[in-house]
């Protein structure tokens, strides 16, 4: 969950590998540095705090080479600390790392009893000891020096290693953590994440695990821990560097939950069949019928999951459970040949999920991952896999992926429901043409909320907020609070709104906003009792409401209005008014909205 940059080639390393630094400080961001390798040896410069602080230090003093790696940090092991900063040197050899060496505290203790010193609390201070001690041992080359030093560690990393006596090359690794080299003309670039180097080179090659790369200005050779030769050809990745850029707005979650229209008709392109209703899914009919399934993932992506369980369960009739994927290892799941576990994940990353479905997996379940990355792990370990095609996320808090994911789990449940006989010939068309009538319907909805900064004005003090919905608007309301959690920093919970009067009402007085997802459709007029009750207690109602009801308005303060969509489709709507909320109530209070306090874009430890 860290960034990672490289560069070897014929020019300055440091405002390169700073550049690239800040195209990936959304993966974490409590330290920074860099080391960069000339005739003389490698120099770092490291500190404390966003890629701010170092580029202050480097405007003082910029290393001079051109060889170079950086890292922006999000700490596991030790504290954020300018001593905890990658790189990591000792020796002659300097490392930056993500993921986590699980077997660090053993070798800490072997290296230290060989007469070695560590600086810092980190797990990565072990991989330059090794490499360094490889090499002083007589390792052939840097490659096989680190080949040797990954030979005894276990874990996850994505690594790049630079040494002072070879200063015109470096060396990258990854098992579980994504790392991509960056072919250039008589350069290479090196990155945890390709948008930091596309508008360098968009020839990219995807490392995978075991993969050790040897990058010099002209040439790129990997190898198997092993040491055999691999192939791994470039590809070329058709993302922009501008699409992984703010384009104008504010902040990157602001330009997100506006691109929903678009990551939404990406996500559909190509799929629905509007003739037939069908959604196809696969180049080739791979689809078996599963006799039930399980949705598991984190966050967000959970959410997304819970909404899913209405849709296969409405459009295919297939039994659906949907669990938390740190809770789904650890409960002995039952499991097994016929059921079709599902893993959503925005980044394809995260440590639990994957987890969850290595388990799914070793217990027989066929396995589909719902990835926004191409090729991430997640989707690697997976028997299928369904892009969203939301394009690069930045902002933490989750928004286009949320809606995209809820688009792949329509689009799945038709592809189920139409090879099971669930979903007859005059339904699919119909759900398919209202399918496609969303992202018109979201764009609408965005014109209608407008920017909401009046009524965070109004509630920017509020200690707590309660969300309810009911149906599939229940996960809409838990998504609702989590985004306000996590940006605005003000407590919230969501709640199944018939579950108000069997404890939170308790909570309800005339200084708590409640958030009451009351759209027309199936449980309309139960909503509109919650709501009343919620009044008759003062609680402060905010209602997200169908435009042109009337009824509505007699019974809350404020309205945020949503066009009309059918039941099963509307948390594809409902969900932006509550973005749109958390981010202006952000905004009011002054907060980092695009990179909030304590958290990171990928959560790749457990
Ligand atoms: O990359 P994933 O979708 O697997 O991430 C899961 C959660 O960590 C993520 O959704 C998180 O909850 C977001 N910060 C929510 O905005």
């Amino acid at each position: 969950m860290c960034g990672i940059v490289g560069y070897v080639g014929k020019r300055e390393a440091t405002p390169i590998l700073v550049d690239g630094l800040r195209r990936l400080e959304y993966r974490g961001y409590d330290s920074a540095g860099i080391a960069v390798a000339n005739g003389q040896g490698a120099r770092l410069v490291r500190c404390r705090g966003k890629l701010a602080a170092l580029e202050k230090l480097l405007a003082v003093e910029s290393p001079r080479g051109l060889t170079g790696i950086g890292h922006t940090r999000w700490a596991t092991h030790g504290r954020p600390s300018e001593e905890n900063a990658h790189p990591h040197k000792s020796g002659s050899v300097s490392v930056v790392h993500n993921g986590i060496v699980e077997n660090h505290a053993l070798l800490r203790e072997r290296l230290t009893a060989a007469g070695r010193h560590f600086s810092s609390q980190t797990d990565t201070e072990v991989l330059a000891h090794l490499i360094d001690q490889a090499l002083i041992d007589g390792a052939s080359s840097l490659p096989e020096a680190v080949r040797q030093a990954l030979r005894q560690v276990e874990g996850s990393y994505a690594i790049a290693v630079l040494s002072d006596r070879h200063h015109d090359e470096m060396v990258a690794a990854k098992k579980a953590s994504p790392l991509v080299v960056g072919v250039g003309e008589g350069e290479m670039f090196l990155a945890s994440d390709a948008p930091a180097i596309l508008d360098k080179t968009r020839q990219v090659i995807f490392l995978e695990d075991g993969d050790v790369a040897h990058l010099a200005r002209d040439q790129v050779s990997i190898t198997n821990l092993a040491g055999q030769p691999v192939e791994r050809r470039p590809k070329t990745v058709t993302w922009t560097p501008g699409q992984a850029e703010k384009a104008g707005y504010p902040h990157f979650m602001l330009k997100e939950i506006h691109e929903q229209p678009r990551a939404v008709t990406d996500t559909l392109r190509g799929r629905l069949m509007l003739n037939n209703g069908d959604a196809v899914l696969w180049e080739k009919e791979v689809t078996e019928i599963p006799r039930r399934m399980v949705i598991i993932a984190c966050g967000t992506s959970y959410h997304a999951g819970l909404v899913g369980k209405f849709l296969i369960e409405r459009v295919a009739r297939i039994p659906c459970e949907v669990d938390l994927a740190s809770e789904f290892r650890y409960r002995e799941p039952v499991i097994g040949p016929g059921d079709l576990v599902v893993g959503i994940s925005q980044s394809g990353e995260t440590a639990d999920t994957l987890a969850a479905m290595n388990e799914a997996k070793a217990r027989g379940a066929r396995t589909l991952a719902i990835s926004n990355v191409v090729d991430s792990a997640i989707a690697r370990t997976s028997d299928l896999a369904l892009y969203t095609f939301a394009g690069p996320e930045i902002g933490v808090a989750s928004t286009k992926c949320f809606t995209a994911q809820l688009t792949a789990l329509a689009l799945l449940a038709i592809h189920l429901g139409r090879r099971n006989g669930a979903l007859d010939d005059i339904g699919a068309v119909r759900f398919a043409s209202d399918l496609i009538q969303i992202p018109f319907k979201m764009s609408e909805t965005l014109q209608l909320v407008g920017d909401l900064k009046e009524l965070a004005r109004k509630h920017k003090d509020a200690h707590d907020f309660l969300f309810l919905g009911r149906g599939s608007n229940y996960p809409i309301a838990l998504e609702g609070a989590l985004k306000l959690k996590e940006i605005s920093y003000i407590h919230a919970e969501g709640y199944a709104a018939g579950e108000m009067k069997h404890g939170p009402i308790a909570l309800i007085d005339d200084g708590l906003p409640v958030v009451i997802i009351a759209t027309k459709g199936n449980s309309y007029d139960k909503v509109l009792s919650n709501l009343a009750e919620v009044r008759a207690r003062e609680g402060h109602v905010i209602a997200v409401a169908t435009k042109g009801d009337t009824e509505i308005t007699k019974y809350c303060q404020d309205v945020l209005w949503v066009p009309e969509a059918p039941p099963l489709l509307q948390p594809l709507v409902t969900v932006l008014p509550l973005q749109m909320l958390a981010y202006a109530v952000a905004v009011v209070r002054g907060h980092d909205v695009d990179q909030p306090r304590n958290l990171a874009k990928s959560v790749t430890v457990e």
